[in-house]
Formats: structure tokens, C-alpha cells, sequence
């Protein structure tokens, strides 16, 4: 069945929601907190290793029951069964929307087009366990035969950021295997990778669900290039691997069938890090790692299909984000990650959030006349409160913020972690409290400051307070806890895509500029240049001169 197609403006609970903020927004937080001494606790879900404080937002248990009236009214329940049973919920393009079919226990069903893909997925998953022990132990070996010391990813987007975050976030748990990153179509990007490598040694894994991708096969092609200085073309089957859908691409670049992955068009590049887009991870932390990855977000989809809307860790934070840009009308979402392992995360989450909700049409194919997608950014704490903090404590914007933090630390250096984490806890506090005139001016009063230098530095010193922020407070950053935290936020933007009447699972946005750059590479290597508005062509002939 397809997605229901509600405008959620439409909805009584929209109505509801539109009155509840009029009597409520100018409550503090603070007030809040002193209202109901238990609050922390009473607005906080608790899941295996996850605790996920959500106090810190502007809400009453009203807020939260209208809400969750919201979810209802737009048909969350049944679109949750939609999305997990394989309907096509990728309506645009016609495919069901199955990244949770590549982590189901191996005894489930999960049909699409009448045949269950559960077992398919399972002799995939065989053979990345076999490729990726071979390469690890040496028994694979190269064409001098080494044993492999590097593997470089050859991919964009999906195809490169799910395993350029996994790997980072996984580094303490990694194998000997060194793990490369070439995206860009930029060459400077590909040539100062090749730089550090050995041909002799290193295995190169080309990932493309479409095997069309302009940048991917440009690194691709340049890098079989670079290989055959130094190697003959039957070493190739030794060297290269293949993640696609198209086998036929993937023949013609001339990599060997048994180093060749399939990928399904049920599964949208940006949630494909589970498949064998994931065949790098497996090699930098082991199958087993790659394993629990899977199992964590496993455990998540069960959560997510299973607990009820009010302790539904997905449900909750998605309709929290949607309180905040609908009807708030903030912009931005901040992700920050008391980790530097996870200093790619923001960025991932960036295309699994921006191409998926970026959409401005509505299921019905009306423009949508409310807003939709919010922008993402982040950046790891501590080094992020020394960068953009200020804006965020003291600008005029609205962000809603998720801090992310881990119990233990991987090193496990307890005076670095205490600090890192009294930074996390602080940053939470202030955002929310702030620090009123009363205060900063007994501040400077105890630092002797004279009244009239007072009055004047008063107002800069006070914050306002009031800032919204989740805290999620995970035990350690294992395999198993980041595949969990991945899935969360995979099923977040499912449910705000669902409130937003949008299809959050096409990317339709991203084709026009690929067709114009076609055109303007034809510009650029030709003599002449073809019709450009006055702006285009001017800088056209500057570049060509
Ligand atoms: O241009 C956007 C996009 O289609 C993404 O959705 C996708 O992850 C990326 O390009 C790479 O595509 P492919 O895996 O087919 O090379």
C-alpha cells in the first residue's frame, strides 16, 4: 500500500498544535524545570544502552500528546507497516524502501515482488564475510604476492559517506587494512590519495548502485590507469572489487565475477551502508564489527516498529523536529558528538536528511504549503563549542540541538573523559537555564566591577536561555551502538517525511545539475560555447581563456 497522502495542515491536531504554541511559547524552560521538579526523568526514554533526554525542549505533556494526535491523524501507525513490509513506498520511482531487510534475522520474510529477499541478502552478507577474511588474514593476496595493507573506496555519496563515517567512527576496533576515500571528481583529490599507495598492496573497491556516477567512474577509470603502470590487466581481477546493480557496467570496467557485490534498487544510496556498500567496513573492522553493526540497527527497527509512540525514540525525536520547524520556524538542526571518532557524522547525516526531506512537493503533487526539510550541520564537541558555539548560545536563531554522548570512552583515559563530558552536561545546562541580568549582575558585582561599568556590560553577558536540546547518552561507541544510533535517525526522517506528506526516498533534485554540467564539459572541450544566460557564459570564456 502506498503512503497515506494527508496534508498535515489539515489535521485537527495541526489546529491544536497552532493554539497550544500561541499559550505557550512564552514559558522558559526554566519555568518548566521548576514547575515540575521530576521533569528530567519524566520526559526521558530509556533503551538497551540508549537514554535519550528530551526535557530540554520546549514542551509541556500537552505539547507531547498533541503531537503524538499529529502522528496519528497522518496515518504514522500504518505508514510504519508500509515502510518495513516492502510496499512501494518510493512511490516517484517505484520501489519499496527496504534498508531494514539488509540487518532482518535470517528467518524473516520480506517480500518484494512476491519473493523474499531475506535469504539473498543473507548469501551476500556470505560473501563479504569470506572476501573480507581473505583480504584481512593475507590468504588473498596481491599480484606480487603481498598481503593487502590499504583499500580505497572509490564512491560519492552513499556510496562514500556511510563507510567513510562507519570507518572513522570504527577506527579503535579497526584491522591492519588502512582505508582510503576518493569521492571527488577533483583530481587533486584522487592523485594525492594514489600518492601514498602501493600498487602492489592495495585493493580497490568501486561502489556505485547505478555504476553511472560521473565522479566515481572518472576515479575509477584514472586509478585502473595509475594500477596498469605497474601491473598487467589479469591482475585486475586481484586488485578491484565492485558494489553495483549493474552488472553489465561493472563487466565492461573488467572486474572479475567473484569480486563483483550486488546491490538492489530497494535500497536508496544514502541508507546502503548495511549492503555491501559497506564491504570497506567489514574489511577495516572485520565482519564480525560489520556484524553488530547491523545487529544494533536491527534492534533499533524493532524498537521503532514495536514501542509505543510515546516511548518511541524515533517517533518522539522526529516529531520534536517537527514541532520546532513548523511551528517555531527554525531553520537549522545542530548535531553535535561529544566524539571525535564520530566527526563524520554530521556530514553523513547531512544527505540521509537533506536529499531525503529536502522536497517542496507534496505526496499529492501539490507544493507543499508548509516547511518541510531542515537544514543539518555539526560538528564534534569540544572543538565545536570554541567554533560556532556563540550562535548557537547567543545569536538571534533558533537551533534545536541533539548532543551525543558515550559513558565510557574507548581509551579509556578517565581524566580526559570527565572533562569531555562535564563539557557535554555544561553545554546542555547553559543552553537551557541561560543566565539572567539578576545574575550577571551579582557576577560582576562579587568581581568588584564599578555600577557604571556594570550597566554597561550587563546585556552582553546575559544569555537568554531557553535554547532546546536532546541528549543522547549511549553507554560506548561500539559497532552495535552506532548501527542503533544510524537506524534512529534513519527512522526519524521517515517519520517527518511521513508528517510532511513528502516522498522522503527519491532525489530527483540532484539530477538537474548533473545534465548541466554534462553540457557545459562539452562547452569547456569544444572551441565553441553553446547558449548560456550573460553570467554563465562570461565566466564560461574567463575559465576558457
Ligand atoms: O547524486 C545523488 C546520488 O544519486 C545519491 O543519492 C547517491 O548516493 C550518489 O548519487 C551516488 O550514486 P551511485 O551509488 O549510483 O554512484
Amino acid at each position: 500500500m502506498a503512503l497515506p497522502k494527508i496534508n498535515p495542515t489539515t489535521t485537527e491536531a495541526w489546529k491544536n498544535l497552532k493554539n497550544h504554541l500561541d499559550k505557550t511559547q512564552e514559558t522558559h524552560l526554566r519555568e518548566l524545570f521548576k514547575e515540575n521538579p521530576n521533569r528530567g526523568p519524566e520526559f526521558t526514554i530509556a533503551w538497551n544502552d540508549f537514554l535519550v533526554d528530551y526535557s530540554k525542549n520546549r514542551i509541556t505533556a500537552e505539547t507531547l500528546e498533541l503531537l503524538l494526535d499529529l502522528a496519528q491523524e497522518v496515518g504514522l501507525d500504518e505508514g510504519i507497516k508500509n515502510y518495513f513490509g516492502g510496499d512501494e513506498i518510493n512511490q516517484t520511482e517505484g520501489r519499496a524502501v527496504l534498508h531494514t531487510a539488509l540487518r532482518a534475522n535470517k528467518d524473516a520474510e520480506i517480500l518484494v515482488d512476491g519473493i523474499n529477499v531475506v535469504p539473498e541478502v543473507y548469501e551476500v552478507r556470505k560473501k563479504i564475510k569470506r572476501f573480507s577474511e581473505d583480504i584481512i588474514t593475507g590468504k588473498s593476496k596481491g599480484f606480487t604476492g603481498k598481503a593487502f595493507t590499504d583499500v580505497v573506496n572509490i564512491g560519492i555519496g552513499g556510496s562514500d559517506l556511510g563507510p567513510a563515517m562507519v570507518t572513522e567512527a570504527l577506527k579503535f576496533y579497526g584491522s591492519h587494512l588502512k582505508t582510503h576515500f576518493v569521492s571527488n571528481v577533483d583530481g587533486d583529490h584522487v592523485h594525492e590519495i594514489l600518492k601514498h599507495l602501493d600498487p602492489e598492496t592495495t585493493l580497490f573497491v568501486v561502489v556505485s548502485k547505478t555504476f553511472t556516477t560521473q565522479e566515481t567512474l572518472s576515479n575509477a577509470i584514472t586509478i585502473k590507469k595509475w594500477f596498469l603502470r605497474f601491473a598487467s590487466e589479469a591482475d585486475i581481477a586481484k586488485h578491484f572489487a565492485a558494489v553495483s546493480t549493474n552488472a553489465q557496467k561493472i563487466d565492461e570496467f573488467g572486474i572479475a565475477d567473484e569480486n563483483v557485490f550486488p546491490m538492489w534498487d530497494w535500497v536508496g544510496g544514502r541508507f546502503s551502508l548495511w549492503s555491501a556498500v559497506g564491504l570497506s567496513i567489514a574489511l577495516a573492522i572485520g565482519y564480525e564489527g560489520f556484524e553488530s553493526l547491523l545487529d544494533g540497527a536491527q534492534e533499533m527497527d524493532d524498537h521503532f516498529k514495536q514501542t509505543p509512540f510515546r516511548e518511541n525514540i524515533p517517533v518522539v525525536l522526529g516529531l520534536l523536529s517537527v514541532w520546532y520547524n513548523n511551528f517555531y520556524g527554525a531553520e537549522t538542526e545542530a548535531i553535535i558528538p561529544y566524539t571525535q571518532y564520530l566527526n563524520r557524522f554530521s556530514a553523513y547525516l547531512q544527505q540521509g536528511i537533506m536529499e531525503s526531506n529536502g522536497k517542496s512537493v507534496d505526496r499529492a503533487g501539490n507544493r507543499a504549503n508548509y516547511e518541510t526539510g531542515t537544514i543539518i550541520w555539526g560538528e564534534p564537541g569540544t572543538n565545536s563549542q570554541h567554533a560556532f558555539f556563540q550562535l548557537i548560545h547567543q545569536g538571534t536563531k533558533l537551533i534545536p540541538t541533539d548532543f551525543i554522548g558515550f559513558k565510557e570512552s574507548l581509551h579509556g583515559d578517565v581524566d580526559h573523559h570527565q572533562k569531555l563530558m562535564a563539557n557535554f552536561f555544561a553545554q546542555t545546562e547553559a543552553l537551557m537555564n541561560g543566565k539572567t541580568t539578576a545574575e550577571v549582575n551579582q557576577e560582576l558585582q562579587e568581581q568588584g566591577v564599578s555600577q557604571d561599568q556594570l550597566a554597561k556590560l550587563s546585556p552582553f553577558k546575559v544569555f537568554e536561555g531557553n535554547k532546546p536540546t536532546n541528549t543522547i547518552l549511549i553507554n560506548k561507541l561500539t559497532p552495535k551502538s552506532l548501527g542503533a544510533l544510524i537506524a534512529l535517525y534513519e527512522h526519524k526522517i521517515f517519520v517527518q517525511g511521513l508528517v510532511w506528506n513528502i516522498f522522503s526516498y527519491d532525489q530527483w533534485g540532484v539530477e538537474l545539475g548533473k545534465q548541466l554540467a554534462k553540457n557545459i564539459l562539452q562547452d569547456i572541450k569544444d572551441s565553441e560555447i553553446g547558449n548560456h544566460d550573460s553570467s554563465t557564459l562570461h565566466l564560461l570564456q574567463y575559465f576558457k581563456k
